[in-house]
Parts: structure tokens; sequence; C-alpha cells
């Protein structure tokens, strides 16, 4: 493209008494000018690719038991333990913001915690009580129920872990086991499937347990239920405010990469979604979202089923810590944030920024 040279001071030159004078300049012949777009807000608002919307934010909440409870969560400012009846509150308002959706993880006493985790199966148990609660005094609301063992087993992992050994083997090694792990989730599932839940979503990684949730709610005629599979979940740093929040970081040295998946891979992302849906997923999670956008933009591509992306407490964590030292400008990085994780692909975000956000939008 060539350049045409202006003549500040040329007389038929319509332009030059609007210029500085002496400033020697040039003007680009430039097909394009992708800055034409961007000159007014109307104009940005309509080339515009990407929105985020209320409709498209799903909040998660930590829930506790007792009433009145209302304990706040230091490392994820602005987010609390919840007792059911302020939880109703709480979800009364999202739905008057517009977000369709909760996600849902108990906090558990350490007495009810055990190695096999029974507690996750028991009709009584915390989430199934909230989520009968939930369903009485807002029947609209899409409530997704966790599925994974860390907050009811004593060593705080997803699946169960025995001392296995193989043939050959001299030693007894404590292990994550897939298989017993799969048929306890799938109790957790029917479960939830009882108490009313709209979607359930396995966050544990095992192999298999999708088409094994799948076939158990069919069975006891639960069709309707959905499967949001954590399809892609990493081996994390992100989480840790999360786990204080529950108060379920591993215990006893196991950490959870051999079920989690590396950070390193991307196409392992593509194959355990390819798996997932095979076995009946009717959606696929990314997990972490920012630092995990490229694969959240492979999964986009590579299937044809609602995509979530869920923006975890260490990501939400990391902009309220930055906010609160004045470093950042904590509302407009939040919705940069979000916004972002949308335009890499995402159909549905789960954020703890879900109510703050919503009321801006
Ligand atoms: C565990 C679970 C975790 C999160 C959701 N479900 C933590 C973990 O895998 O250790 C993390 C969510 C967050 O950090 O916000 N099943």
């Amino acid at each position: 493209m060539g350049l045409r040279p202006v003549d500040v001071d040329a007389a038929d030159n319509p332009e030059a008494s609007m210029l500085p004078k002496r400033i020697p300049m040039s003007r680009l012949s430039l097909v394009e000018r992708p800055r034409r777009l961007r000159r007014t807000d109307a104009l940005r608002r309509m080339a515009r690719e990407a929105i985020l919307t209320p409709a498209d934010l799903v909040q998660p909440f930590f829930i506790v038991d007792g009433k009145g409870v209302r304990e706040p969560i230091a490392s994820m400012p602005g987010q609390h333990r919840l007792s059911i009846d302020l939880l109703i509150e709480e979800v009364k308002v999202l739905r008057s913001l517009g977000v369709p959706g909760i996600a849902l993880f108990p906090k558990i006493d350490d007495a009810k915690k055990t190695p096999g985790g029974e507690e996750a199966w028991n009709d009584d148990g915390l989430a199934p009580r909230a989520l009968r609660a939930l369903k009485d005094a807002c029947p609209e609301v899409m409530v997704i129920g966790d599925i994974a063992l860390d907050p009811f087993t004593s060593t705080g992992q997803d699946g169960l872990t025995e001392d296995t050994s193989w043939p050959g083997m001299k030693d007894t090694t404590p292990e994550i086991v897939n298989d017993p792990t799969v048929a306890a989730l799938v109790k957790q599932a029917l479960c939830e499937a009882r108490a009313g839940v709209d979607v359930v979503a396995p966050s544990d990684m095992m192999d298999g347990r999708i088409g094994a949730i799948r076939q158990a709610l069919d069975e006891a005629g639960f069709e309707r239920v959905c499967i949001l599979s954590y399809a892609a979940k990493y081996a994390s740093a992100f989480y840790g405010p999360f786990r204080d929040a529950l108060d379920s970081a591993p215990r006893g040295g196991l950490d959870k990469k051999t079920y989690q998946m590396n950070p390193a891979n991307r196409r392992e992302a593509l194959r355990e979604v390819r798996l997932d849906i095979a076995e009946g997923a009717d959606m696929v999670m990314v997990k972490p979202a920012l630092p995990y956008l490229d694969v959240v933009a492979a999964v986009r591509d590579a299937v044809d089923v609602p995509v979530a992306a869920y923006h975890v407490s260490g990501e939400y964590a990391m902009l309220k810590a930055a906010a609160a030292n004045g470093w950042l400008d904590g509302d407009r990085c939040m919705l940069e944030s979000l916004l972002s994780i949308k335009r890499a692909g995402a159909d549905v975000i789960l954020t703890y920024a879900a109510r703050e956000v919503a009321a801006k939008l």
C-alpha cells in the first residue's frame, strides 16, 4: 500500500487549514481502517462479537448446617458459607437479576467425614435438604449438584482410597481407586436426583463415571436429569480458596494428579470431552477458565454440546486481592475476564462473581 504525501501548505488541500502548520505528515492510502468501527460507542456496540449476559452465569454457593449462618470466607472476599434459609434469600435475588442457575457445594462437619464418604448419599444430608428446600421456595431455579466425594471423605479425595497391590508388587500402596469410586458416585447422583436436582455435575474425573451415572439415572426413571461433565478438569493450584471454603484440602500426602489433568495437556482435554459425550454428557466443562482459554476454544470447536467454563476460586481471589490493594480496577477486570471466557467459546460460566456482575450488566 503506497503512501500519498500531503502537502499541508497546499492551497488546494481543503484539510490543510485544519492541520497544524509545518508538521510534516503523510496520509496512508489504506483500503481497510479497522478504527472506523471503533469511533463511537454506537459503532463499537454494533461491531461487538461477544456479549456477556446474566443468563450466561451460574453462581456457586457453599452451604452449611444451621439457621441464619453467614460465615465469610477469608480467601474469597464477598463470598460466604450460608445456611439453607439464607441460601434461599440469595437465590431469590439472583433470579431477580436474571441469573438462571446455581451450583451447590456442601461443607460437611469433620465428624461426618469417613474414608468411604458415605454421607454423600445420605438422603437427609445437607445437599439433598438444600435441594428440596430450594425446589420448594423457587421451583424455577436451575440447580447443579456437585458429584464428587471430597467434601465427605476423611482423606479430602474426590475418590475412594484403597491400599492396592498389583501382581508382582511386594508392598501395597494407597491409591484412588476408579471403579469402586464410580459405584459411590452413582449412589450420590441418585440421591441428588431424588432430591430434585436439575443437573448433576461430576467433578471427580474418574474414568467411566458419566456412562455409569447416565445408565443408573435412566434405570431409576430420572431421564430428565442432565449431566454436566467436568470433562477437562486440571490439577490446578487455583482451587486453593475453594478448599479453604469447604475445608476439603487433601489430607495424608496424596495429591489429585492421578485423576485431574496435567496443566501441560490440551489434546488430552479433547479426548476426555469425546469420551464423556459418548457416555452421555449433555454438557462439558473446562476448569479452570482464564488460564485455559485455549482449551475452552479447542473444546468449543470440537463439540456440538454446550460448553461450560469454571472461573474458579483462585481466579476470583486474585482479582479481589489486587482490587483491594488498589492495583486493579476490580469491577472492570472482572467483566473483562468473564467476557474473555465467553469470547473463547464458553456458553455457560460458573463464577463467584455472578451476582455482582449480573447487577452491573
Ligand atoms: C472438587 C471440586 C473442586 C472445585 C470444584 N469441585 C476442588 C478440587 O478439585 O480440589 C474447585 C472450584 C473452585 O476452585 O472454585 N470436587
